[in-house]
């Protein structure tokens, strides 16, 4: 299939498996996309593959919105991640290839993970870690992360990890609302050459809230932190005590194995639960079959431990599956921006996971810095995080993948733990843009407002229409805002929050968000969270934040805020504004472009109207302005310089 484009050219739109890639593919065709009746069947016979210590009774209870999955089984994802990797060769398989900033590396077989993991569980039996106790991590990109999480699991400890470029005040939200009494952290992290301050960071959080206990501290960058006596231990010190021995308890399948927070639509962040054996399931089971996953791929997934993305596909899919996971702390252009060429070459990397933002940068960096490196070893490559536009799929597909790379591009969210969209490379046609179809044993469709599925070539909303191993299964302590949030819009169906169309082969091509959230960089920001905290400031009398398109990051926030009186405005001011959001959240959500503005656009009910801020942030002509309560809004905003 071709596609006419108006320059002239042809343009190939279709990307067919290559033969000889079909031939060694894991799971084929027939194999995998089953009928309907068969989703239960498939994905107990996939939870079967996982180590059990006690079998299921049922697969599913379905009591919408509320989940249970192989109720009655017990298991430990512990356990299925390590202990069961020793009985087989794999035992000195390495199982972490770490690989530092400064280009120090090494390797920790299964067994040697397993032995820090155990040490560790010991550890936090000693700080008197309880099963069911929210543990909080705030780390770096080291090992002692993955042996923290996997430790934790081990003990049925759920773990919240908090990602380490969170400011002290997001980090301090998080631990008060998850009633954590333990902490691990590192005294600092290394970005660009630079050390990040995390552990001065902790000591500023827990001023402001109780309830921590006790602190470990990972000795990384060797900076001079604080210690305070009673509460803060090195890592090193409790672990040359610790014993190696430690049994996995056996915990239900429901039990929780972890909580990861995630913006939403209003100020306070959702703590999205996720629970052992049908998270497990799910993520070892999309793991294997989206990657082809064989014995000896070296598997990167640049993602962040502190994001869904790290927890699914970093740890829990990849260990599961006794894969070798290449762990990198640093970023792509440090020293040079040659970095991830030069980590492929040196360790053999097979299968690269990364994010449309970064295929962007180095888009815009040029394909010398990949050209003077040896990427032959790849084999596979993927995306998740945003839509990826063809024009990017095209250059990572050539410049990265040298035409025999097969891509996944993978839709997902923190709530649903594990891969919804995606091609099975070698079974599936590649469309650039297209996150293809749902993976077997999950049903996802795009609806329109009545719930009602839309026909081919039509726009609507993302749902997922039947209950999938991996979802979340509350959020913490508020069972009413999962309710309302996920499935209010449609009596058992999920809202996911993004908008897609259905193009004529069934094939998914998502939009975006439909509701008030952000994606920078494929990191989720909610609006309200944002104007929450520039409305702190002292000087903001009203703030609308909304997403703007942007070359790199898919979108970046602008913010539009109306002084209170007495305050004047002034360029240091727009620098102070976004710096308070950069320190009370994170320089993440740090706002690209700030505006001081008199008004803003609202409906009669007083409702912000974001898409007039849209197109006025992208300087585009103002659609529909009819729902406006006040026209000259729009004229004084117009007058604002946003070129
Ligand atoms: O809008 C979708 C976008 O990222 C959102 C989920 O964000 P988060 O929970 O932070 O998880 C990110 C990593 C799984 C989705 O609602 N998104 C994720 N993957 C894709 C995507 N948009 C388009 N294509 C994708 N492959």
């Amino acid at each position: 299939m071709t596609q006419e484009l108006v320059n002239g050219f042809k343009e190939k739109n279709v990307f067919q498996p290559a033969e000889n890639y079909k031939k060694e593919v894991l799971v084929t065709h027939s194999e995998t996309y089953r009928n309907r009746q068969e989703r239960l069947s498939f994905w107990e016979e996939r939870a079967s593959t996982l180590s059990w210590f006690k079998k299921w009774d049922t697969v599913l209870e379905w009591n919408p919105p509320f989940a249970k999955w192989f109720e009655g089984g017990k298991l430990n994802a512990s356990y299925n991640c390590l202990d069961r990797h020793l009985e087989s060769s794999r035992r000195d398989k390495a199982a972490i290839i770490f690989e530092g900033e400064h280009g120090d590396s090494f390797v920790l077989t299964y067994s040697q993970l397993h032995r820090e993991v155990c040490k560790f569980a010991n550890v936090l039996k000693s700080l008197g870690v309880k099963k069911g106790e929210v543990v909080t991590i705030y780390m770096p990109m080291v090992p002692e992360t993955v042996i923290a999480m996997l430790a934790c699991a081990r003990i049925g400890a759920p773990h919240s990890v908090v990602f380490g470029g969170f400011s002290a005040e997001a980090l301090g939200n998080r631990i008060k609302d998850a009633g954590s009494k333990v902490l691990i952290t590192s005294d600092g992290a290394f970005r660009r050459g630079k050390v990040l301050p995390i552990k001065e960071n902790v000591c500023a959080a827990l001023k402001s809230v109780q309830g921590i206990e006790k602190v470990v501290i990972v000795k990384h960058t060797e900076t001079e932190v604080e210690i305070i006596e009673n509460r803060d231990f090195w890592y090193h010190n409790l672990m040359k005590e610790a014993s190696s021995d430690c049994s996995a308890e056996e915990l239900d399948a429901e039990d929780r194995l972890f909580i990861l927070y995630t913006s939403g639509t209003t100020g306070k962040p959702k703590g999205v639960v996720h629970t052992i054996g049908g998270y497990l399931t799910g993520v070892a089971t999309t793991h294997q079959f989206i990657f082809d996953l064989k014995e000896d791929d070296i598997y990167w997934c640049t993602a962040d431990l502190g994001w869904i993305t790290g927890h699914s596909y970093l740890v829990y899919g990849p260990l599961a599956n006794g894969t070798t996971i290449l762990l990198f702390e640093g970023t792509p252009d440090y020293p040079k921006k040659d970095r991830f060429w030069e980590i492929i070459e040196k360790h053999k990397v097979t299968i690269l996971y990364t994010a449309p933002t970064v295929i962007r940068t180095f888009m815009k960096w040029g394909s010398s810095y990949p050209e003077k490196r040896d990427l032959s070893s790849l084999r596979l490559l993927g995306t998740v995080g945003e839509p990826i536009n063809p024009e990017a799929w095209k250059w990572f597909y050539k410049h990265i993948g040298n035409e025999k790379c097969p891509i996944v591009d993978t839709w997902w969210q923190t709530e649903t733990g594990m891969i919804m969209l995606s091609p099975l490379s070698g079974v599936t046609s590649l469309k650039p843009g297209s996150c293809a179809v749902p993976f077997p044993g999950v049903k996802v469709e795009i609806l329109n407002r009545l719930g009602q599925p839309v026909k081919k070539g039509e726009i609507g909303f993302v749902a997922i229409t039947e209950p999938w191993p991996a979802m979340l299964r509350t959020l913490h302590r508020d069972d009413n805002r999962y309710q309302d949030t996920y499935w209010g819009k449609w009596p058992g169906k999920y809202f996911t929050g993004d908008g897609a169309k259905l193009d004529e082969d069934g094939y998914f091509w998502i939009i975006g968000r439909v509701d008030d959230v952000i994606n920078v960089s494929g990191h989720r920001i909610g609006t309200a969270e944002l104007e929450n905290v520039l409305e702190e400031h002292p000087s903001v009398a009203e703030a609308a934040c909304i997403g703007k398109t942007h070359e790199v990051k898919g979108q970046a926030i602008a913010a539009f805020v109306i002084l209170k009186e007495g305050f004047a405005r002034s360029e240091q001011l727009v620098n102070e504004l976004k710096n308070y959001i950069a320190v009370k959240i994170g320089t993440i959500a740090r706002p690209e472009d700030l505006y001081l503005t008199e008004e803003l656009p609202k409906t009669r009910s007083g409702k912000i109207i974001r898409r007039i801020l849209r197109d006025i942030a992208e300087g585009r002509t103002i659609g529909d302005t009819t729902t406006l309560a006040d026209s000259a809004a729009v004229e004084t905003l117009q007058k604002l310089n946003v070129s």
